[in-house]
């Protein structure tokens, strides 16, 4: 007899990534003439000095990495932390509070595993944003935690209750925050900060989008720690800050207790980082022009957008990050029309959100479209778009 294999039931907890409904709803496939503008993957050409430091330390790709990293990077990766966000002298100690990781996608995921135990006799809850990042969610399901989703701009755990938060194991807020673009104050991360260490969870803070910023400088969660870190860990990213998304890195920072037990957990299913990468970081995280020409670029696509778009209703400026969130009556349709019409491809919100206890998916009215081509690109797909969503016909209700 043929027995076939038994999977983890909490697979069935696991929605199709929005990508997967993406194509099943378009139903084609990308072409040479469409614009892809539904995946946040920077097409800015990556610094020069990429290059060169792979090729300078190429010797490194002979060797097994060590999990933690060089002392270069991490030194680096520290003194970049207190320099952006101004940190008091020695908070973050390089050698037991900053770990390398293979992209932060995968350490938002492994954080979960690190973390999540049984409280209380029950399974352990998760705190979401909503919309979300979709590795959260899937983090917190292959955790076997309930996860608990907040929706709004950017959620304050503190509002809920302390039988739920009695019970939570961790908590991610994402700032700027993927899709909406929203930035958490510095008095609503001293206030999570506080809730974290009132109730004894992990707040692991997805920074990936710090560095890509309008008008001003997104408060950092580490500067709302006060003299320690306990409790909070922070994820940075090189693929938005430095348009390299192929590099495979980013960091996580903070709680040292639980960067060792992090450094565990990825000693048995984490990859490190290559160490002509690890030299291509570290000269990447002490440089900042490329950054600031990085956010220049941005902030002109963000004025093109305003001056294409934003007479209609549905249109905010974001304060971080890279994608317009705009609220257009019926994500799924527009996506279909714009695909159908205009060959552009954009993410409906609804695949970023869930519906709440209402029924009601914060994200159902908007589509999130990534800014991550050149101007002209950019240029030529926003006008179409704004031609298409301005014919009423098919997107019903479109404000
Ligand atoms: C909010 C957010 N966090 C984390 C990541 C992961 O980025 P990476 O794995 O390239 O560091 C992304 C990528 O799109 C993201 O949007």
């Amino acid at each position: 007899m043929f027995v076939g294999p038994m999977l983890n039931p909490s697979l069935d907890q696991l929605t199709d990534y929005p990508f997967a409904r993406l194509a099943t709803l378009l139903g084609g496939a990308a072409t040479s003439d469409s614009i892809v503008m539904s995946i946040g993957e920077p097409q800015h050409p990556p610094p020069a000095l990429v290059a060169e430091a792979l090729a300078a330390n190429a010797a490194g790709w002979g060797k097994y990495p060590p999990a933690n990293g060089s002392a270069e990077f991490r030194a680096a990766v520290a003194g970049w932390l207190a320099r952006r966000f101004q940190l008091p002298a020695g908070l973050v100690n390089p050698d037991t509070a900053i770990l390398p990781v293979a992209g932060t996608r995968e350490a938002l995921y492994l954080i979960a595993q690190t973390v999540c135990g049984p409280r209380r006799g029950k399974p352990p809850v998760v705190l979401l944003p909503n919309p979300f990042y979709q590795v959260y969610a899937g983090a917190a399901v292959m955790a076997g935690a309930e996860p608990v989703f907040v929706a709004g701009d950017q959620p304050d755990y503190s509002t809920l209750p302390a039988e739920i938060l009695d019970r939570t194991a961790l908590a991610y807020l994402c700032t700027p925050a993927n899709p909406q673009g929203s930035v958490a104050d510095a008095a609503l991360l001293a206030r999570t900060v506080a809730t974290a260490r009132r109730h004894g969870f992990v707040l692991a803070a997805d920074e990936c989008y710090s560095e890509i910023w309008d008008s001003a400088a997104p408060a950092g969660t580490l500067a709302a720690c006060g003299d320690s870190l306990a409790n909070v860990v922070v994820f940075h990213s090189l693929s938005k800050r430095s348009s390299v998304p192929g590099l495979r890195s980013g960091f996580v920072a903070g709680d040292e207790g639980v960067i060792a037990a992090f450094a565990r957990v990825r000693s048995y299913g984490g990859a490190a980082t290559p160490l002509p990468v690890l030299a291509a970081a570290t000269a990447l995280w002490r440089d900042e022009a490329h950054v600031d020409q990085n956010r220049d670029l941005y902030r002109a696509k963000l004025d093109m957008a305003e001056r294409i778009l934003g007479h209609r209703p549905g249109f905010r400026r974001p304060a971080g990050g890279f994608f317009l969130w705009l609220d257009v009556g019926n994500g799924e349709q527009a996506a279909l029309k714009l695909w159908r019409e205009a060959k552009i491809r954009v993410l409906p919100g609804a695949y970023l959100a869930r519906s709440g206890a209402d029924g009601v998916n914060p994200g159902d009215r908007f589509i999130r479209v990534a800014l991550v081509h050149d101007l002209a690109t950019t240029e030529q797909a926003l006008t179409r778009l704004a031609d298409v969503l301005a014919d009423k016909g098919a997107v019903r209700g479109s404000s």
